[in-house]
């Protein structure tokens, strides 16, 4: 029986210079699911009406400073180790449009974050009680409330919300494009 011959794996991915570090690796996929659970959390809270309403905020803003935490050790790293080389094939529009959109995905992992975190001090409910900090560590009240900022706020964290997972989705198809089509292993380099 005729055995099909195992698909090659591009070498270039395969060379330690061209693969992310496994810090790199780790802060990207610890990233990725509790991304996905803020996001989801935060576009569901306005749906649920009874008491599991304060466990969905509690567990949505502890994900978010937890993310916001990641997020700054994150770029922290990332300032003092600069990434693997781009495969040398890849055109200049397409280096352009990817380092961007990492960049934009780098600011709203800060920027997002730190607007809810105003957002709901600013409507007077402080991660206290039934939305302390992982259900268990009250945080200081930052402000009075102030309802007007706080819609304001909220107005912003909602469009940084869609904004970001329009990102993802970008994000996301990229690489699915360039490991289906283009089958040049940029996935590899962060596996
Ligand atoms: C990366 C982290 C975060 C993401 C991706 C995120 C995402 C979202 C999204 C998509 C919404 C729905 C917006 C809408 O109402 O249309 C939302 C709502 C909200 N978020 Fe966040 N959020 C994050 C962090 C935080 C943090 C740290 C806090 C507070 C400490 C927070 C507080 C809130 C509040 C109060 C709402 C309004 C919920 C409601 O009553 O409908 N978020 N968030
Ligand atoms: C959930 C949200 C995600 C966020 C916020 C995110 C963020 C990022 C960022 C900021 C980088 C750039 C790393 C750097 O150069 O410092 C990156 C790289 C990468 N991400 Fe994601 N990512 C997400 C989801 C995913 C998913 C689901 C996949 C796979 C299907 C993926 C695959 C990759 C790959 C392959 C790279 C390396 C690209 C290269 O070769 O330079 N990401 N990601």
């Amino acid at each position: 029986m005729e055995v099909a011959p195992a698909r090659p794996v591009p070498a270039v991915t395969l060379r330690p210079e061209n693969q992310y570090t496994s810090a790199a690796k780790w802060f990207h996929w610890l990233t990725v699911p509790a991304l996905g659970i803020a996001l989801l959390s935060g576009m569901t809270i306005r749906f649920i009406v009874d008491d599991t309403k304060m466990a969905f905020y509690a567990l949505h803003e502890s994900l978010g400073l937890l993310l916001l935490a990641l997020a700054v050790l994150r770029l922290g790293w990332r300032l003092r180790h600069p990434p693997p080389a781009l495969a040398a094939h890849l055109p200049r529009a397409i280096r352009i449009v990817a380092d961007g959109v990492h960049l934009a995905l780098y600011t709203l992992l800060i920027v997002q974050p730190v607007l809810g975190f105003f957002t709901t001090n600013a409507y007077g409910f402080p991660q206290q009680g039934d939305t302390a900090f992982l259900g268990l560590i009250d945080l200081p009240a930052f402000m009075n409330a102030r309802p007007d900022l706080a819609l304001q706020l909220h107005w912003g964290h909602s469009i940084l919300g869609w904004l970001l997972a329009a990102l993802i989705g970008v994000h996301v198809a990229g690489t699915v494009y360039h490991h289906a089509w283009q089958k040049d292993g940029t996935l590899l380099r962060m596996l």
